[in-house]
């Protein structure tokens, strides 16, 4: 199969696409993701394979309002409030399903994720295709999230019909997922809409902790955003340093990605260093491209460890399972 990249004027041909039973890849403001008909089993078991993800994590619905959403779900209240304050924008709220939704989008659960991305071409390509889109991320899986088309292309040439080319994604890292389909709000993935945002519309919201069974949200129970070579974190740039000599002297061409302030001491004591801006936002922006940048021409990456507030929390969520969890 030829995959075809396009930008605005191919999102007619692939809504065609879409209504046919394929499957397409699209920009949204958190990462890329690739589409289905959420409706077409056939057509969102085609993401399974493309993939290569297990059946047992399930997947994002994406729509453009509130009145689509009802279609696929019972929107709350609470749900209402949300969607109103955050949305279109980068969170996904759980909620009961309606029977509509096919069990394969779904992982056999009762409950299915909306999202409404504000990506203007992921909007558009919505309106078009004039279903509902189930989307996980457009990568294969255990990836790092793709964050522009050609990312996308690197992973599922030859393997989906098309990719919508929206240039690089705004936000960076996947949509905070939250669950209000049981009796108190939960974040199941954490991202750039944090718990105190979500605070101000709604009580007793939580961070997810505890052991999975099935998957409620990505990573939870599988490795997920790892880049293709070793990845480990620091705190303090002493740290870094060290685990760089130490790499170098067993034959590694480490890299280090870390925040202007860092990059700049490494720099000027001669270590490889990418900046990723000057703040957390900018950080959460570029860490997944740089990432997978890096782990085309280094073999060993270092990355600075974040703190715990704010976006910072989501961003270290992915660091975390990126490094599984080694700080040096
Ligand atoms: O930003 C994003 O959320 C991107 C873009 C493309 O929208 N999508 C994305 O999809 O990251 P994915 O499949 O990589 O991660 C979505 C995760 C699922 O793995 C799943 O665990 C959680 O959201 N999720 C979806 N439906 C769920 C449900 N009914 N109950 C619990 N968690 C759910
Ligand atoms: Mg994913």
């Amino acid at each position: 199969m030829v995959t075809k990249i396009g930008k605005e004027e191919i999102i007619k041909e692939c809504a065609e696409l879409i209504k046919k039973g394929e499957i397409v890849a699209f920009p949204t403001e958190t990462v890329y993701g690739l589409g289905a008909n959420a409706l077409d089993e056939n057509a969102v078991k085609k993401i399974f394979v493309a993939k290569n993800r297990p059946s047992d994590n399930p997947f994002i619905v994406h729509v453009n309002t509130i009145e689509d959403a009802e279609k696929v779900a019972f929107v709350t209240e609470d749900a209402k409030k949300i969607f109103e304050k955050f949305s279109p924008g980068p969170i996904t709220v759980v909620l009961k399903k309606k029977p509509i939704v096919p069990d394969c989008v779904t992982a056999g659960l009762d409950t299915v994720g909306i999202r409404m991305p504000s990506h203007r071409l992921a909007q558009e390509f919505l309106r078009e295709c004039g279903v509902p889109i189930a989307a996980p991320s457009a990568n294969v899986s255990k990836k790092v999230s793709p964050t522009e088309a050609q990312f996308v292309y690197d992973d599922l040439n030859g393997k989906i019909p098309a990719i919508i080319d929206g240039g690089r994604c705004d936000v960076g890292i996947e949509s905070t997922v939250i669950s209000l389909a049981g009796d108190r709000p939960i974040i199941l993935r954490p991202g750039a809409i944090t718990k105190e945002m979500l605070e101000e519309h709604i009580t007793g919201v939580s961070n997810f902790s505890g052991k999975v069974d099935v998957a409620p949200a990505p990573g939870m129970k599988y490795v997920h955003y790892s880049p293709i070579v070793p990845c480990v974190l620091y705190r303090t740039t002493n740290g870094a340093m060290t685990e760089y000599d130490l790499r170098q002297a067993e034959g590694k061409n480490p890299i280090i990605l870390a925040e202007s302030e860092d990059c700049k001491i490494f720099n000027s004591k001669g270590y490889n260093c990418v900046d990723l801006g000057k703040d957390s936002n900018q950080f959460m922006h570029e860490i997944f491209a740089k990432l997978r940048i890096c782990e085309k021409k280094y073999d060993y990456i270092i990355v600075q460890a974040l703190g715990n507030e704010g976006v910072e929390y989501g961003i270290m969520n992915r660091l975390l399972k990126s490094s599984g969890g080694v700080i040096v």
